[in-house]
């Protein structure tokens, strides 16, 4: 049963993606290391995942780590590596409590032998639950798409149809996202589900990742709800 306040999604928003942004300078404003906004952000993560899945979205999708995110200072890296190592070994936990199914986006091979089979064992013994999170870490838009082509060449495709291209990207199991949301007062993509927005709605906030609360969600949706959504047609 939902809140009062608590909204409630229907089909039309199946599937919400999170561009995570200002954590950095959400610490920053309060004098702290910005590797400490990284904590509060992977504590917010959880909270608004289970929000999400209370409310009925059937999908969630974060952007955890990109490509491009090697390039920061090394112990900013090392951080945001031992969140996602200290966030496996809890999924288990979660998802019975939360009925989650883990699936991890983007290219694992450069990752540990040991977080990689934690990110492969979590997947596993996930399989069956319904609330899907995608995780994307060492993820970029460009990579996916050139990875989906290879393999399709691999395959001996001539001709390659959007769905061929769709089905060998990361996110062939899951409808593209309806709702693309990213916090932190940038309004761009970053090499964030380039293929998949195709017809997503956008919602851009200047609230920071770690303070974005459940009631924002339920702004949020209620915002996406106000739109109608034309796939180009009238
Ligand atoms: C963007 O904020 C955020 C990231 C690059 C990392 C996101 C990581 C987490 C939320 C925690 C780890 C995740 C998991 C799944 C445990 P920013 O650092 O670019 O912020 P800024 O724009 O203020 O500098």
């Amino acid at each position: 049963m939902a809140d009062n306040n608590t909204v409630m999604v229907d089909e039309r928003l199946g599937h919400i993606a999170f561009i995570m942004d200002g954590n950095g300078r959400w610490a920053t404003k309060r004098m702290l290391p910005r590797t400490v906004g990284h904590k509060y952000g992977a504590e917010n993560f959880k909270k608004i995942v289970k929000y999400c899945g209370k409310i009925g979205i059937k999908a969630v999708t974060v952007y955890a780590f990109s490509t491009e995110n090697w390039g920061r200072p090394k112990n900013e890296v090392d951080t945001i590596m031992n969140l996602l190592s200290q966030y496996l070994d809890t999924c288990e936990e979660e998802m019975k409590i939360h009925g989650i199914k883990y699936k991890f986006l983007g290219d694992m091979s450069v990752f540990t032998p040991e977080l990689r089979e934690k990110i492969a064992r979590v997947e596993e013994i996930s399989k069956d639950n319904s609330l899907l999170l995608n995780v994307a870490i060492n993820y970029g838009s460009r990579a996916e798409i050139v990875h989906a082509f290879n393999a399709l060449a691999r395959e001996g495709k001539k001709e390659i149809t959007e769905k061929d291209v769709s089905d060998a990207l990361y996110t062939a199991h899951c409808p593209d996202p309806d709702l693309i949301v990213r916090t932190g007062g940038d309004i761009r993509l970053s090499n964030f589900l380039l293929w998949q927005a195709q017809y997503s709605e956008f919602y851009f906030t200047d609230v920071l990742w770690p303070d974005l609360t459940t009631d924002n969600i339920d702004e949020i949706v209620r915002e996406f709800y106000s739109r109608k959504r034309r796939y180009g047609k009238v």
